[in-house]
């Protein structure tokens, strides 16, 4: 496929290995970040990966005239937004913060859109607007809920974009809810590069490996799981990352629109994952058995039958490819480039 793109917060963890993705099918693609929760120094090392410079604008999706200017100035096929906040504990203290940037900002790159005939677009969503209550593996069609303002706000974008949908026969939207992404690009030269301490599984196990914290807190071993702590659907970031080309490559065919689950279908509990990165590694990872953190179920996981059916897409990496390719991207210390 061709066609040019505005890929935004394309700097960011997914948006940065979205980029070398698209780039990699074909796609000519314009990258727009306000870099509040990524560095510039991403836009070198992804023209390193792609051999080709990367074109990136410092934008903020709060700057309404700012984008429509760009929309004015360049010509988009589609656009993949990924701009957005997304720490669910954050989202707590800061509600409104939220809603301001992934609510206020989503609609600002809806009006550039609307007023430049962008008809496309791929939106990052999440697993978390399953809520707690549906059924093991989620299905599409299950049930929505939020049980915090960043849920709440990945629900709201959903709607706002079905809503569109259905008025105007020339928008259409790729709705995707990631489970958990993890891992890094191959090279080692991108990936995950939280500003201060994390507070996903992953990242945290990473500076636990790398000796920059002492133990990993295993929040809860009293769930009703196999080994008692909680079970999650881990997706490597570059399959995560394939699934938004079939699913852009799907709108710019088709022109319909779709709602699908990008997860493995299988999930590791965290008992799972410290083993796996210790293996990665090379050497056991100390962790105590803590209270479990407000908010957390025992388990989720993805239904993956959509995926496949409507886009062609199946994850290819397991836990010990996601655990070696974040231990690579520790030990090439790119990050500290
Ligand atoms: C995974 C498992 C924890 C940290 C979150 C967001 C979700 C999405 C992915 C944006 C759970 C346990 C964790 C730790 C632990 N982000 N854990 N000790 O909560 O499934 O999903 O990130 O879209 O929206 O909710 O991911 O990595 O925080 O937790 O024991 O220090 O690891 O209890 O079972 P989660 P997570």
């Amino acid at each position: 496929m061709t066609g040019r793109i505005l890929l935004t917060g394309g700097l960011g963890y997914i948006g940065s290995h979205t980029y070398v993705a698209l780039v990699r099918a074909g796609y000519d693609v314009v990258v727009i970040d306000n870099l509040s929760n990524a560095k510039a120094s991403v836009a070198g090392r992804l023209a390193q990966i792609t051999n080709r410079p990367t074109d990136f604008r410092k934008l903020d999706i709060l700057d309404r005239a700012g984008l429509e200017a760009l929309f004015h100035a360049e010509k988009f096929d589609a656009v993949v937004h990924f701009a957005g906040l997304k720490a669910v504990g954050e989202s707590v203290s800061q509600p409104l913060r939220y809603f301001d940037v992934n609510v206020t900002g989503l609609s600002n790159v809806l009006s550039a859109m609307q007023a430049n005939d962008v008809g496309t677009i791929v939106f990052s969503s999440s697993a978390t607007v399953y809520g707690g209550g549906a059924d093991l593996p989620f299905q599409e069609d299950a049930p929505t809920s939020f049980s915090n303002p960043y849920a709440h706000t990945k629900l709201t974008g959903e709607q706002i974009l079905n809503q569109i949908s259905s008025v105007n026969a020339k928008f259409c939207a790729g709705i995707l809810r990631y489970f958990n992404p993890v891992g890094a690009h191959a090279s080692g030269i991108i990936g995950e590069d939280p500003n201060d301490i994390p507070n996903n599984l992953m990242p945290y196990i990473a500076k636990v490996a790398s000796r920059e914290l002492p133990h990993l807190q295993v929040f809860g071993d009293d769930y009703d799981t196999p080994d008692g702590t909680g079970i999650r659907d881990y997706i490597h970031v570059d399959d995560l990352a394939r699934g938004h080309v079939l699913s852009l490559n799907s709108l710019l065919h088709t022109g319909r629109g779709h709602t699908v689950n990008l997860g493995t279908g299988r999930g590791y509990s965290v008992r799972e994952v410290l083993a796996a990165y210790g293996r990665a590694c090379g050497w056991d990872l100390p962790y105590e058995i803590a209270p479990r953190r407000a908010g957390d179920i025992a388990e989720m996981r993805a239904d993956i039958t959509r995926a496949a059916a409507l886009l062609g897409f199946e994850a290819e990496m397991g836990l010990d490819e996601m655990c070696a390719s974040s231990w690579h991207w520790i030990t090439t210390g790119a990050q500290h480039a």
